[in-house]
């Protein structure tokens, strides 16, 4: 499987989802996606772990190699990004990768069941730092609330990143809506997780001595 090999599998006027080789392809400037009928599906019972912004995989990647019982869903927006993933799922024959190609709140809200998913992470998610951009941070109400629906009972959330004032957001985004519980004790943040796994931004931050907030959130029991 070569770079080359991942195309879009429509004309730009014919654009719909679809899923192709272990990829769900969700269109831009597209408006039908709440009629989608497109449902992933794994050939077996195992749980289901969802990366949000995968990047260049790399997490994911090492986490679905080692853990081989758990079902992986890396979601990605960016074309050269997703395409990385793709290239290497298949060269490395990572059956247990499914891959999203596409708009993490749209992907979550339109084609995923209530109760789907057993455990969230979102590995540096974009800080959009200027605050005329904070608009485009994914983290927020919209997506919290999304996010709630699709995770089941117990199940948890977790985030990593660099970013404090985002960092802040975060918690506050989950604490105040009264359906997660933080995992970690006030500040609802530690800066050293063992065993946590390692991505591309990562690597690149801790080399350049940032430290890294992790956030653990679970979501509450219903009644
Ligand atoms: C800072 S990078 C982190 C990548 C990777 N998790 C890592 O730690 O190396 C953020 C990634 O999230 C993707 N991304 C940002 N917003 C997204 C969204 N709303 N839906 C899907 N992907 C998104 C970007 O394309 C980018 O690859």
């Amino acid at each position: 499987m070569k770079k080359k090999d991942f195309i879009i599998p429509f004309k730009y006027e014919d654009r719909r989802p679809i899923i192709i080789n272990g990829l769900l392809y969700i269109p831009d400037n597209y408006f039908l996606h709440s009629q989608a009928d497109i449902e992933i599906l794994f050939n077996n019972t195992n749980p289901i772990f969802l990366e949000y912004c995968s990047g260049n995989g790399e997490w994911i990647i090492e986490k679905a190699k080692k853990f081989i019982n758990i079902n992986w869903i890396a979601v990605e927006y960016s074309f050269d990004r997703a395409r990385k993933i793709f290239v290497k799922k298949h060269n490395e024959n990572i059956e247990n990768l499914f891959i999203v190609f596409g708009e993490a709140l749209i992907f979550t809200k339109c084609y995923l069941k209530d109760s789907f998913i057993d455990h969230v992470f979102i590995n540096f998610p974009d800080p959009w730092p200027k605050t005329k951009h904070k608009k485009n941070r994914l983290v927020q109400n919209p997506f919290v609330i999304e996010v709630f629906r699709v995770l089941k009972e117990n199940s948890f959330i977790e985030i990593a990143t660099d970013h404090e004032k985002y960092k802040d957001q975060i918690v506050l985004e989950f604490l105040s809506t009264n359906y997660f519980r933080s995992f970690y004790k006030k500040p609802f943040f530690i800066n050293e997780l063992e065993e946590y796994g390692s991505s591309y931004f990562e690597k690149l931050y801790k080399k350049m001595n940032k430290q890294i907030n992790y956030m653990k959130f679970k979501k509450i029991v219903s009644g």
